[in-house]
């Protein structure tokens, strides 16, 4: 493995998006398009017990409506051990309110969006609990992680500190709406979708429809922001869609307004964390306890026990005891969003190790930097690599936090405003997927590499790109990257920061193999020109390779799992565990009249292995730590107690940061090779960067005011 770093290079797609010219899926367009509009159930609970469509038939231009009578019976769950369950379609029994219940196709967008108007669902409702504190709401205890004896070595130690910090309820906002577009010819399929995993995609629609994967393609080409919100096993407008293509044997386009969006998507549940630390003499952390709850939908799986996978491993605490549950309510089930669990986890645990450092009178920075470990507390296996602390130091340098006084309140600018600077740290499971790709270099000038991946903004084609581009001397305005679609190779879901450590390991095999088979092709000679050209003077159309990739510790068979659509290892591998780290310096500043609160500055160095794409690499860092800001200071959805469902269901009433309030970004990163994770020795990067943002802004409000705040979103409100 050669450490050198990349250089820095422009993203491979930025010419085409500035100019308009990337196309995503709502632009897709087909002759005899037809559109579509849902129809949501206006109840929170219960069952439709009538649907009239009379009146949406007589809108002009409204060709049909999609009822539960359009659709096939759903399988049976196959249990924990079986397949994900395909997503519902259309169904009489609501689970929640704006569950879609009906599907308009017509021939203009505003004539389907009249008769999805005009339809008359009716409903005999049932009592429901929307809220986590609601009568009703089931309490569901779910596995503990441990390690050591967390209760003895808590009574052991000298210094100890308790608090409870709450996450609210917060919904992915990605610029792109989620849209759907399916066209059914010659017996089979194709979906357009904005999807993360168009394999999953592919598997949901066959199981919801009763079809044969094999008649079902998939393409998600480019996808306008994602988060976590577009994965799973397909979304629940997909085989509604598709359904309508077949019913009417036209294409079918349907895009979700944002507010329905809000209702049917998965989001970020609201989230409830008791810490307990406790340390000895010697500010060493020797004892977490650590219960963690979320509200959870009736049938939802996304798991509250990983919300220790990140505060368990930041830190050599070799005593942890870690508890949770789901509560669960009436809503639609939440899922991953952007750092999942260690989003609202890493506030609560790093705000509490701020906590820890002011009763310890320690300098949360050396608290840290004290604290470090070369070993998973979990499974007692070596880290595969960990620079945590060359984070903190990094950060501390550029920051200037030997500046700092700790007082809290010390701080202040000549106008009164107070001054507060925060740290904190992250760490996010490095994951990795096998992956398969086809390399092919032809005479004519064009390559093409087809992998797995999802292009969700991240920059994975440009990551890619740096590797074809730094190996082999090929065209780079002829190269075409085939990722997220069914037809180029099988498709993992991109997400959880696996994306880079799953397509990039592989495209430098088919690199390696590539110039291995020019180099047998020339057998010596000397043939000037680039690959194009010299496979050209030889008279060869092309060459083709094909190349596969598993994670440590898998074989074959999770090429297997990958044509299923899922293989996913880590980050216990069998020999070692393998995080990201970051550490975050934040300045806040709060005005003394309004109390508005800003960030004028941030300083973050992350840990990634090594950096295969230096300018997305330090964007994803910076879009971590933008929406770190916006979820510490901002974002909540507003969950309504009297007929369920959300009341801020649009960006105009659900707040997010914007420009003016935050400034300069500095992002550093250790590029060091992780020697064991993967042949290139990188770990992923996108999670990892919002992890511990928002605590250390909280930690820096604590600074500047003396208030420790421990509910998000901190607003002005709460610092008057
Ligand atoms: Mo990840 S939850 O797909 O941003």
């Amino acid at each position: 493995m050669s450490a050198a770093p990349f250089p820095d290079r422009a993203r491979i797609d930025a010419f085409d998006k500035v100019r308009g010219v990337t196309e995503y899926t709502a632009d897709i367009k087909f002759p005899d398009l037809l559109y579509a509009m849902t129809v949501t159930a206006r109840i929170a609970k219960g069952t439709m017990t009538g649907l009239s469509t009379d009146a949406a038939m007589r809108v002009p231009g409204v060709v049909r409506v999609l009822t539960p009578d359009d659709f096939p019976p759903l399988p049976p769950p196959a249990g924990e051990d079986g397949p994900p369950s395909p997503p519902p379609t259309l169904e009489t029994r609501i689970a929640y309110r704006g569950q879609p219940v009906a599907l308009v196709v017509a021939k203009t967008l505003e004539a389907a969006i009249a008769g999805a108007e005009a339809v008359r669902p009716s409903f005999a409702d049932e009592e429901f609990s929307s809220r986590i504190d609601s009568k009703g709401a089931k309490r569901e205890p779910t596995e503990d992680w441990t390690a050591g004896n967390a209760a003895e070595a808590m009574a052991g130690a000298t210094t100890t500190i308790e608090a409870s910090y709450e996450s609210p309820t917060q919904h992915h906002n990605p610029i792109e709406l989620l849209a759907t577009t399916a066209v059914w010819a010659d017996g089979r399929l194709t979906i357009y979708e904005c999807s993360q995993g168009v394999g999953g995609t592919k598997g949901g629609v066959a199981g919801s429809l009763s079809l044969d994967p094999a008649i079902i393609d998939v393409k998600s080409a480019t996808i306008g922001g994602a988060f976590g919100q577009k994965g799973g096993f397909g979304q629940r407008q997909t085989a509604l869609v598709a359904r309508a293509a077949m019913l009417t044997s036209r294409p079918v386009k349907l895009v979700l307004p944002r507010g329905q969006i809000f209702h049917v998507a998965t989001y970020r549940p609201n989230s409830l964390h008791k810490v307990q630390l406790g340390a000895d003499a010697n500010g060493k952390m020797i004892a977490a306890r650590y219960h963690a709850e979320h509200e959870q939908s009736l049938t939802g799986i996304f798991p509250p026990s990983d919300y220790h996978e990140s505060p368990m491993r930041m830190y050599g605490i070799e005593n942890y005891r870690g508890t949770a549950a789901n509560i669960r309510i009436d809503r639609q089930a939440p899922g991953y969003m952007r750092a999942p669990h260690p989003q609202p986890s890493c506030f609560a645990f790093e705000s509490a190790v701020d906590e820890l450092a002011y009763k310890l009178r320690r300098d949360p920075v050396a608290l840290r930097i004290a604290n470090d470990t070369q070993v998973d507390p979990k499974t007692g296996n070596p880290l595969s690599s960990r620079f945590l602390n060359e984070c903190l130091k990094e950060g501390a340098e550029r920051f200037g936090w030997s500046q700092r006084t700790p007082e809290p309140g010390s701080m202040k600018a000549e106008d009164g405003t107070q001054i507060g600077w925060g740290v904190a740290c992250g760490c996010y499971p490095s994951m990795m997927t096998p992956a398969i790709a086809t390399l092919r270099v032809s005479a004519n000038g064009s390559t093409r590499f087809a992998t797995s991946g999802h292009e969700m903004g991240q920059g994975i084609r440009t990551a890619i790109a740096a590797v074809l581009l730094g190996g082999l001397d090929i065209n780079p305005d002829r190269l075409e990257i085939a990722i997220g679609d069914t037809t180029a190779a099988p498709q993992h879901m991109t997400a959880g920061s696996w994306g880079s450590a799953g397509a990039i390991p592989v495209t430098a095999k088919a690199v390696d193999r590539m110039r291995a088979a020019v180099s047998e092709l020339l057998a010596g000679r000397q043939i000037a020109g680039n690959l194009h050209r010299q496979l050209a003077t030889v008279r060869r159309p092309f060459i083709e390779i094909e190349v596969s990739e598993v994670a440590p510790g898998q074989n074959a068979d999770a090429l297997d799992a990958l044509r299923q659509g899922y293989a996913v290892a880590g980050p216990e591998y069998p020999e070692f565990t393998t995080m990201s780290y970051i550490a975050h310096f934040v300045e806040v500043r709060i005005e003394p009249g309004t109390r508005r609160v800003r960030m004028p500055r941030v300083v973050s160095i992350a840990d990634c292995g090594r950096v295969i794409s230096p300018r997305t690499a330090a964007s994803q860092v910076r879009g971590g730590v933008v929406w770190a800001f916006s979820a510490a200071l901002r974002e909540a959805t507003e969950i309504d107690r009297r007929y369920g469902g959300y009341l801020n269901n649009d960006l105009a009433d659900y707040v997010v940061a914007v420009n003016a309030d935050i400034g300069e970004i500095d992002v550093g990163f250790v590029d060091q090779p992780d020697p064991l994770a993967n042949s290139m020795g990188l770990k992923g990067l996108g999670e990892v960067a919002m992890v511990g943002a928002s605590a250390a802004i909280a930690n820096a409000i604590f600074h500047a005011t003396g208030k420790r705040l421990r509910e998000l979103p901190i607003r002005v409100e709460h610092l008057l």
